[in-house]
């Protein structure tokens, strides 16, 4: 994993901020992103009946694929799987003192070596032209995410989540990338009115991340309807695995087991929920990042499994698979209030699966266990707070 410092790399912005130390997995680095201006021709010719070129053929000599949000959760399971598929990756790291590269510090070093980090902030426009210039396709997922901390800290989320996006977008606008793929989330339809929820399904947001996210989703919409900015939005319904921060539920659960605990504090255990395994949340990236234009762009895709499963025969199911008596304790602080809750979400994919063949590849079972062999490894586990609430 080399990490970008000169101007070169962040070409029209900020300054570079101060060099990380040495990284762990040192390999051949990736080259500094090229200066500002049109990126390369896209491999292939544009698809029929569209003037947008496909994203390009991954390979060590196409331009590398630029994500946003690549250290987190969902953002490092996608860069392991962009390098399986062969692309180069250039990696926004969120600027921080602790030159922390987050979760992709852990990733093995094939796929670190293929990985260039840039430190930098999506705030920030410069910073944002610079991830971008002569990337083939970007992937942006940089978001704040935590519901509950969106209630204390709105303007944060709205400065990332709607100002963040639009400097995506002016980005790939400017910079004619040829390929966008944008975060959305289920949160954004609200209680499910009708089930399976479509894309067709009315937007209700009730809470102050939905309505940030989906202020993003309308600039990315408008972006297309405007310029032609090619943007593809990604909905996935909630995502779990390996890596999710304890905010979540399903890590809540593990966690506090795996730490010992029999009485797991949690919310609301009535809401459902569609639960979609995080290498398949990240083939969904995949799918629609290298679909052909025509099929996709300008388009909004539901990512799911069209499974509901309500918070409370969750923790039992876990119960199960960790063979352990999990009880299961209401804890006020971590309860939404009541008109913010989101009841019901439960995925229909098939627009997904009709414009690019992705259909989820583990069940809830596998996803599960694989989590649950995450938490119980011991050096896993001590990067968590068990013991409190994770806002
Ligand atoms: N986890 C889910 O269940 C879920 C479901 C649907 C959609 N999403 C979306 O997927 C994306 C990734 O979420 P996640 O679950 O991996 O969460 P996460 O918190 O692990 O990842 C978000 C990443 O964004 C980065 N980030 C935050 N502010 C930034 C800024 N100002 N500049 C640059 N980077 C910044 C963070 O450092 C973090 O790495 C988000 O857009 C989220 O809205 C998540």
């Amino acid at each position: 994993m080399s990490e970008a410092t000169g101007p070169a790399a962040l070409t029209g912005g900020a300054p570079a901020p101060s060099p990380a130390p040495p990284p762990a997995a040192a390999g051949p680095s990736a080259p500094a992103a090229p200066p500002a201006g049109p990126p390369p021709p896209a491999a292939g010719s544009p698809a029929e009946g569209t003037a947008l070129p496909p994203a390009p053929a991954p390979g060590p000599s196409g331009p590398p694929v630029a994500v946003t949000g690549a250290e987190g959760f969902i953002g490092s399971h996608l860069v392991e799987r962009l390098v399986a598929a062969g692309h180069r990756v250039r990696a926004m790291v969120q600027y921080n003192s602790f030159s922390s590269f987050g979760w992709l510090e852990t990733l093995p070093a094939e796929v670190t070596d293929q990985v260039e980090v840039v430190l930098g902030d999506v705030r920030d426009p410069g910073s944002v032209h610079g991830l971008a210039a002569g990337a083939g396709a970007v992937y942006h997922l940089a978001a704040l995410i935590a519901i509950p901390y969106s209630y204390r800290a709105p303007h944060s989320y709205v400065e990332t989540n709607v100002t963040g996006t639009l400097n995506v977008l002016e980005a790939v606008r400017h910079l004619e990338i040829p390929r966008l793929v944008h975060t959305s989330t289920s949160e954004t339809y609200g209680t499910a009115r009708t089930v399976p929820i479509t894309e067709d399904h009315p937007i209700n947001t009730q809470s102050p991340y939905a309505a940030s996210k989906a202020g993003g989703d309308r600039l990315a919409d408008s972006y297309h309807a405007s310029f032609g900015t090619p943007v593809v939005t990604l909905r996935p319904f909630n995502t779990f695995g390996p890596r999710q921060s304890m905010r979540a539920v399903i890590p809540t659960v593990i966690g506090q087991a795996a730490a010992g605990r029999r009485e797991i504090s949690l919310g609301d255990l009535r809401p459902t929920r569609d639960f979609l395994y995080a290498e398949d949340t990240a083939a969904a990236f995949l799918a629609v990042g290298t679909a052909p234009a025509a099929d996709v762009v300008g388009r909004t895709f539901n990512a799911g499994t069209g499974r509901e499963i309500s918070v409370g025969d969750l923790v039992l199911l876990i119960a199960k698979l960790m063979d352990a008596e999990l009880r299961p304790v209401e804890d006020g602080q971590r309860a939404r209030p009541a008109e913010s809750e989101v009841m019901r979400l439960v995925c229909d994919a098939s627009r997904l699966r009709a414009a690019t063949g992705w259909v989820p590849a583990h069940t809830l079972e596998e996803g599960l266990e694989r989590t649950i062999d995450f938490f119980r490894d011991p050096a896993n586990l001590a990067r968590y707070k068990t013991d409190r609430y994770n806002v």
